[in-house]
């Protein structure tokens, strides 16, 4: 692991009495996986650029650490073994005999255990997250793909993360599966099966896996796509990109956030696109060339669009169009425009951005199921942002008309095991099962309440409410909230606590929230239930499994 320099040059200048330490290259055979890298986040941002036989590979920015590392990120390596490569760095190149050649990635022993490691929502192993991309079932697979990272927890070099499960819960972290290049970097978007071989990408029987996504270019953002023949591992980007430039037409750089689907009725592609002040809609026969067809004002990045039957009745279809923030309109659409009929509602807010809903769901499953962003940061840790629960999402008919429901999906009950449930306990009974936990751990609360006074009641952790119903005002959390039956008095909190942050759903999904846990640091009490004389009529507690072990 010492020997990885095999021509090393750097030269040392005198310059005004100043001793500086000019750029450099280093050669060095690969003979591992990975090249380990050191970062520190009090450094500069510079480039570093890889050459392999010569052509440049990869170029990315990074805050070398000249000093001590804050934490090491890493470069998979694999594919090539027995070559050299070339680093280039133009910054102080002191740093650069510290990269070393591993096997494993520097921390990997303690991967996933670390202390502020979430242990049941998905986290990187090194690096920065933000949206869900691509979200795919194919083959016994989910995909996520997601905006990353690789070179520093903070947003940068955006690239497409890959990582696969079979339950949506555990998952495996894969190699890069989009790196920037030389047009821009790569920008959220999302995945298909193309099973009709409509853009002849397709090879004997294997469809191809078409990502369509954002390139984030130096004055503009234009829409591209990449295949896969070998279930998202390798990707080939499309010689013909970028697909769409619409900078001219919207006099904006903002065009970004491609979201693909196959409309069955009309036998095509549809693309929506948020455009400057809204979502557009395209549409393609073979994925590549596609036709702008109408335009709903209102929203901002990441669309999503899709049909969900209301109340689970089939014959009562209804179209969902979606933006980053989580804010809907429901309505109506044709194959070529979006009309809407009510909105924009909301269904959860808190820490969650950017969600998308998963592509290519077998027929026989039929759900609509759902990933965001957690914007939650984990203390001292070397990676940044998770995704959280991937949750169902179904349309029901609620006394202020139709709306949006999520829950976490079925797959994530395995994780909990339930440790106690109780019924009819008054507030100090309540509290003193909570004894048992020490607030640390992963857990589930199912818990609910009846309130005897409007004001505010709850539970909390360490001083942090997780839930604040306040009947007086019509809020949980500081955002407005009307239960269905606004007399009863009672809200339930399924509440599910993880090493770095909470997230709440509220009577059956009709709201949720998430946060980051924030405990205050001088509170000894532990979990609590507070208000002003509640009755806690039911209490469930469970356990949680790391999806890690
Ligand atoms: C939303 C977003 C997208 C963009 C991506 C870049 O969080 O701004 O609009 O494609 O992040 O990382």
């Amino acid at each position: 692991m010492k020997t990885i320099t095999l021509s090393f040059f750097s030269s040392c200048l005198f310059i005004a009495g100043v001793l500086q330490t000019q750029a450099a290259d280093i050669t060095l055979k690969i003979t591992r996986h990975y090249l380990n890298i050191p970062v520190s986040q009090s450094q500069e941002r510079t480039d570093m650029e890889f050459f392999v036989d010569v052509k440049k590979e990869r170029s990315f920015k990074i805050r070398l650490a000249t000093g001590e590392a804050d934490y090491w990120v890493f470069c998979d390596v694999t594919k090539f073994k027995g070559k050299t490569i070339t680093i280039s760095y133009p910054g102080d190149a002191k740093a650069l005999d510290k990269i070393y050649r591993d096997d494993k990635i520097a921390g990997e022993d303690t991967m996933y255990h670390e202390t502020n490691r979430p242990q049941f929502h998905f986290t990187t192993r090194r690096g920065w997250i933000n949206d869900p991309n691509g979200l795919i079932y194919y083959e016994g697979e989910y995909h996520l793909f997601y905006q990353h990272n690789p070179y520093e927890k903070e947003w940068e070099n955006m690239s497409w993360g890959h990582a696969v499960s079979n339950d949506m819960i555990h998952w495996r972290e894969l190699s890069t599966a989009l790196s920037p290049d030389d047009m821009g970097t790569m920008f959220s978007g999302s995945a298909v099966v193309d099973y009709n071989n409509t853009a002849g990408f397709n090879k004997g029987k294997t469809p191809a896996m078409i990502a369509t996504f954002t390139v984030d270019g130096h004055d503009k953002q234009v829409q591209c796509m990449a295949y896969s023949l070998d279930k998202g591992r390798t990707w080939i980007k499309y010689k013909g990109n970028p697909l769409i430039d619409s900078k001219e037409k919207w006099h904006s750089s903002d065009t970004r956030d491609p979201r693909v689907f196959w409309y069955a009725p009309g036998k095509h592609w549809v693309l929506v696109l948020n455009e400057r002040d809204g979502h557009s809609i395209y549409t393609s026969q073979n994925l590549k060339n596609w036709v702008y067809q109408s335009h709903t004002t209102g929203f901002w990045e990441c669309p999503d669009l899709f049909e969900l039957p209301v109340d689970g009745d089939k014959s009562k279809m209804k179209w969902v169009m979606y933006g980053a923030s989580n804010t809907y309109m429901i309505g109506s659409f044709d194959g070529r425009k979006f009309t809407p009929e009510s909105g924009k509602h909301y269904f959860s807010t808190g820490t969650i951005y950017a969600a998308q809903t998963f592509t290519n769901i077998p027929e026989a499953d039929g759900r609509r199921i759902q990933i965001g962003w957690g914007r939650v940061s984990h203390p001292g840790m070397p990676f940044n942002g998770m995704m959280l629960l991937p949750t169902e999402l179904t349309l029901k008919t609620t006394k202020d008309g139709i709306r949006l429901f999520s829950n976490p999906v079925k797959e994530t009950e395995k994780l909990f095991q339930k440790s106690g449930e109780w019924n009819d306990l008054n507030q100090a009974e309540a509290t003193s099962k909570f004894k048992a936990y020490d607030g640390k751990a992963g857990l589930r609360i199912k818990a609910t309440i009846k309130l005897s006074h409007a004001t505010s009641a709850g539970i909390s952790l360490f001083g942090q409410n997780l839930l604040d119903y306040d009947m007086n005002s019509n809020k949980v959390n500081g955002t407005f909230y009307s239960p269905e039956d606004m007399t009863s008095m009672e809200i339930t909190a399924d509440i599910y606590i993880d090493r770095t942050s909470v997230e709440v759903f509220i009577d059956n999904g009709a709201y949720s929230f998430s946060m980051q846990r924030m405990a205050d640091p001088k509170n000894t009490e532990g979990f609590k239930f507070w208000g002003n004389n509640i009755e806690v009529k039911k209490l469930e507690v469970y356990k949680a499994a790391s999806i890690w072990n």
